[in-house]
């Protein structure tokens, strides 16, 4: 099966009341990681790759493991470009055969995140590709730009309707206070299902986007601080509010920090226990085994989305 793009993939999410994950890929073992736990388990998934990922890894070098993963597994898979930045960068994944694409106006006003992802859906739409806009700005880190708590500001759903109609995107993100990163809550956390069910409203039928929705696992946290890692306060977005959003009109929940601490909490419990080892097989074995159980735990547990494929 060739890459498919979001459209089928979110109807069906849409229509059966669950999520399907975008998890932010970076390297050979966590595309394997994620995409062995969507084989066993029959899901469809997102692989998304940032700019960072880009500059790290090489576009091509990640279009090349991509297409490894869709023939090894057969499942249907969505290769999406995450945060895009400008047309340029849109442009420069479809040309190389991303099937779906992310432009992030978010921190430009309402006029011009309309402008730019309407030009973006005009290019993208005449070659098979779908689009994600954002509306409404998250908290936290991504790539180079930190975003302050104070500069973050929840989706207004009576921009919705306006901003889908006028740009014609086909999916789109909402602020309702999750945020990137592994610090998501200085408190109790808290998310405003109200503007998500607001939004829904406006839009019957149409996908919503959830980023910054890692749950930052607890188990993970705590083996990086056990093994000379220093992450106090780091908190996620609880698995239940997650799986409420599943069962809603979030057809797309975007997974990365839980990845990287999947990873890393790993890495360090091996070099714990077997400081002399020096193949790096030894040591990214676990890890990629730690990204599967992971991810399938997510599929089973808080998406919904096994069997789904
Ligand atoms: O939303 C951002 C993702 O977590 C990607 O992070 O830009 O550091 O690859 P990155
Ligand atoms: P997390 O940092 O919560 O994993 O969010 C990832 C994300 O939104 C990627 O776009
Ligand atoms: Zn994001």
């Amino acid at each position: 099966m060739p890459l498919v793009n979001s459209k089928e993939m979110f109807k069906k999410a849409y229509d059966g009341g669950y999520a399907i994950g975008a998890f932010n890929v970076n390297n050979m073992e966590i595309i394997q990681g994620i995409v062995e736990a969507g084989t066993d388990l029959k899901a469809p998934l997102i692989l998304q790759v940032s700019k960072g990922a880009r500059n790290y890894a090489n576009p091509v070098y990640l279009k090349k493991l991509v297409e490894a993963a869709l023939e090894v597994s057969g499942l249907p898979i969505v290769l999406h470009l995450d945060h895009g930045d400008s047309f340029d960068t849109c442009v420069s994944c479809i040309e190389s055969g991303f099937t779906s694409v992310m432009i992030d106006g978010s921190h430009l006003s309402f006029e011009e995140n309309i402008a730019l992802t309407k030009k973006v859906v005009d290019y993208a739409h005449p070659r098979g590709v779908t689009v994600e806009g954002e509306l409404g700005r998250l908290a936290g880190v991504e790539d180079d730009i930190k975003v302050s708590a104070e500069d973050s500001s929840y989706t207004q759903p009576e921009e919705v309707e306006e901003f889908v109609s006028k740009t014609g995107v086909d999916s789109l993100a909402i602020a309702i206070g999750t945020s990137h990163g592994a610090f998501k809550f200085k408190d109790e956390p808290k998310l405003r299902f109200d503007i998500l069910d607001e939004v829904s409203k406006k839009l019957p039928g149409f996908p919503i986007v959830l980023h910054g929705a890692s749950s930052v696992v607890p188990e993970f946290v705590e083996m990086i601080n056990k093994y000379g890692g220093d992450m106090p306060g780091a908190q996620g977005v609880p698995e239940d509010m997650l799986r409420q959003a599943a069962r809603s009109a979030v057809c797309k929940i975007n997974i990365d920090s839980d990845l990287r601490l999947a990873m890393t909490a790993t890495i360090r419990k091996h070099f714990a226990e077997h400081p002399a080892d020096f193949d790096p097989r030894q040591y990214l074995a676990p890890a990629r085994q730690a990204i599967k159980e992971m991810v399938a735990h997510k599929i089973t547990k808080v998406l919904g989305c096994d069997g789904k494929a």
